[in-house]
């Protein structure tokens, strides 16, 4: 049995997702409910090598769940990623008297984390937070189901322009290695075609199959991309080859970018993040480090961040099959 912990720092880190907020807000209230202090950091690695703390108490977070974005700022800390700047943020900790961190954030984050953990025999526990879903032994990280909602509300806005014209669409999502918001919101949003990073389906077969879908009857076309799509081409490359190739069709393109990161966080998200956030305390109370803290049939679980890290590229089979029987 380890030290008993008695101020716990938490802060958010890398892209921001929607429900960060309120699992900050969970992290400190169980701080609050288990008696032990809470400091929070402000621009995530960044300050804590600056020392940018504040101590936080379950009203300092009133009004939050609601919101988008995260009250604490996140930064990609360059500093962070150096021997010396990890060492300022372990003196800062120490001179502090923080004895556990919870890290809110994605596989940057985490490997940050991970490896400050190790070099300092620090006590680190991970929140996963993107809006990609691309962290291993989660079923679902903070802010993607709020995304998803986000995108399919905005493709659904094109549709009905796209269907007034006849025009065929190539809406870009967010996803730099995962394919999970594109074929989840190509689906729920009705697309005929969906290009992730997982597999390529390459410009000639995108072609016969828009060609196909003209002859079943199509007039118009959505065709969902994800950013890091990997036919070589990017989404403007794409439409150009289109048209090149097809002329049947008008086509406009729509990148809806930073829009998916933001906005009020799902009911879904909300009592996520407050599971997760309320489980991270806990674990650091019994002495867990190195962990995260993720989701797996509605259950909370502890994965090593080393697995959580390692990032597979898997899709969901499944789901392709009902995309590619559902676009016919
Ligand atoms: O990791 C989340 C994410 O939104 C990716 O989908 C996207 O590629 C990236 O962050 C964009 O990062 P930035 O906001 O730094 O441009």
């Amino acid at each position: 049995m380890g030290e008993k912990i008695k101020n716990i720092a938490v802060l958010t880190s890398g892209g921001d997702a929607p429900g960060m907020n309120a699992a900050i807000r969970a992290v400190v209230r169980a701080c609050s409910f288990y008696k032990l202090e809470c400091t929070g950091v402000y621009r995530g690695y960044q300050g804590l090598i600056e020392a940018d703390f504040e101590t936080l108490d379950a009203r300092s977070v009133r009004n939050i769940i609601n919101k988008g974005g995260t009250f604490l700022k996140s930064t990609r800390s360059e500093e962070f990623k150096t021997k010396e700047g990890r060492k300022k943020a372990f003196e800062n900790l120490k001179a502090n008297n923080v004895d556990g961190l919870v890290v809110i954030g994605g596989d940057g984050t985490f490997t940050g984390g991970q490896l400050f953990s190790k070099e300092f025999n620090f006590p680190i526990v991970g929140i996963p937070a993107t809006i990609d879903n691309d962290i291993n032994g989660t079923d679902y990280t903070l802010g993607y189901d709020t995304a998803l909602n986000t995108v399919v509300e905005a493709i659904d806005k094109i549709r009905d322009t796209a269907s007034s014209h006849n025009r065929l669409f190539l809406i870009e999502v967010m996803g730099r290695d995962a394919g999970d918001i594109a074929l989840n919101s190509g689906i729920g949003a009705g697309a005929e075609e969906i290009l992730i990073p997982e597999e390529s389906m390459g410009a000639e077969r995108l072609i016969e199959s828009l060609k196909k879908s003209k002859k079943a009857g199509k007039t118009s076309s959505i065709i969902v991309v994800a950013e890091g799509e990997k036919s070589g081409k990017n989404i403007f490359e794409l439409a150009g080859y289109i048209e090149e190739n097809l002329d049947e069709y008008e086509i406009r393109v729509s990148v809806l970018g930073h829009i998916q990161r933001g906005g009020s966080p799902s009911c879904f998200d909300r009592v996520l993040a407050s599971k997760l956030g309320v489980g991270a305390v806990e674990a650091l109370m019994k002495n867990k480090t190195e962990i995260m803290i993720g989701i797996h049939h509605q259950k909370v679980v502890h994965v090593d961040l080393v697995t959580a890290i390692k990032g597979d590229a898997k899709i969901d089979k499944e789901l392709r099959r009902v995309a590619d029987i559902t676009s016919v």
